[in-house]
């Protein structure tokens, strides 16, 4: 794909217009609290642009998954759209459907300028998944529902959806918003030429949710850092004991593969802290050198002789990716490894750094390290498959200039 190709905003003729705005406000909400607003806030030069230019902004979002009436209550997008308001610092029109007389009034009655946010776009879902197998239905009849479209959901792009690719095939005009258009250019960086020394850091629980990113990144980076729950099966298929500790033992042929093909790319944590379960979480620290992890406790994070490791495989790094945690950061006492690895990149005053996935952007955002970085990145999937060099179906369905 190439970027210069698409349509932006700024090939948008907003005044007067309907104008369609697919956002992610899939935001994580725990007890009925928004616990990061920055996909909110990530959207605001969008919104605001349409708005300043005299168009009618009607906004809308997935929010979780819905399978059955009963996840209605817990993923309306009401919450956001006060968090939205008051970010705006403007009023704002929700309407609590997301189809029917009730919508279509309201954005017939909509005055240029102003905002209207209809509701979680997979409550069409208990439709026979309406929204999720881009019913042609549906897209048409939101794409009915504006003048033009703009696409601004980075992390909704790897999904073939109604509210974006069909949507995108059945309306006059479609263009990326600002978001969409610096994530493209901030990630195709990483992808097409990135500055080398180049040093990537992957973690999360599972080598299958990233087997692509990983193998493609074992071709391009200078060196891979692995951490969180699948460095254990790699640790494993180097002969190590690992305990209780998280493995997939169908992947561990596939390790071995490549640690021998990469044996000078690939670094792996040499210490761990344990517990004796994931109800017990006190941190048991574990000897380096040879790594060993007692049978009956598991590997929850990576420590401190890792952290030493890690940081010399960074120092001189021009391009730093990094992309899920070290350790099983919901547990207080298992987030160290995944803090002091935001604060190593922080350090790093030379280098293009790319941070992506929920967890790692969290501890980042916790610290208050988010001016360090160069992009942290809104998309979890949608930056992995991005990544891998794939056409992301959200931002291909986008008409061309
Ligand atoms: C995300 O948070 O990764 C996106 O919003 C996509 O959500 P999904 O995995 O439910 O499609």
């Amino acid at each position: 794909m190439h970027l210069t190709s698409k349509k932006t905003i700024d090939d948008l003729q907003l005044k007067g217009k309907k104008v369609l705005i697919r956002v992610d406000f899939n935001v994580p909400i725990k007890d009925g609290k928004i616990t990061s607003v920055k996909r909110i806030v990530s959207s605001l030069p969008t919104i605001n642009k349409v708005l300043e230019e005299g168009g009618k902004a009607i906004v809308f979002s997935h929010l979780g998954r819905v399978k059955e009436e009963a996840d209605k209550t817990k993923k309306s997008l009401k919450p956001v759209v006060y968090e939205l308001a008051n970010q705006l610092g403007r009023n704002i029109i929700y309407v609590d459907q997301t189809r029917g007389a009730k919508l279509e009034h309201a954005i017939e009655k909509m005055q240029d300028g102003e905002i209207l946010v209809f509701e979680n776009t997979r409550f069409e879902d208990l439709n026979n998944k309406a929204e999720s197998k881009n019913d042609p239905e549906l897209g048409k009849y939101w794409a009915s529902l504006g003048d033009v479209f703009i696409n601004d959901a980075f992390g909704t792009a790897h999904r073939a959806h109604a509210s974006n690719v069909g949507i995108a095939s059945n309306i006059a005009e479609s263009a990326m918003g600002y978001l969409l258009e610096k994530e493209v250019k901030a990630l195709s960086k990483i992808v097409h030429n990135p500055i080398k020394p180049f040093v990537a850091i992957i973690g999360g629980a599972k080598i299958s949710d990233k087997i692509g990113v990983v193998s493609s990144l074992l071709e391009k980076a200078d060196k891979v850092i692995i951490g969180g729950g699948m460095a254990y099966t790699f640790n494993k298929a180097l002969g190590f004991n690992i305990g209780n500790s998280l493995v997939e033992e169908d992947k561990i042929e596939l390790a071995k593969e490549y640690l021998e093909k990469y044996k000078d790319k690939i670094i792996l944590p040499v210490d761990h802290a344990s517990a004796t379960s994931f109800e017990d979480q006190e941190r048991i620290l574990n000897p380096s050198h040879p790594l060993q992890i007692p049978e009956n406790t598991m590997g929850l994070d990576i420590d401190q002789y890792s952290i030493e490791l890690f940081k010399s495989e960074l120092e001189g790094a021009k391009t730093v990716l990094w992309n899920g945690p070290m350790g099983v950061t919901e547990f207080s006492n298992f987030k160290y490894g995944t803090e002091a690895v935001a604060k190593e990149i922080s350090k790093l005053e030379d280098a293009y750094s790319v941070i992506g996935g929920g967890d790692s952007v969290a501890a980042v955002e916790n610290l208050g390290f988010e001016d360090a970085f160069s992009h942290i990145s809104t998309g979890g999937g949608a930056s992995i498959e991005f990544l891998e060099g794939k056409e992301l179906p959200g931002i291909k369905a986008i008409q061309d200039k």
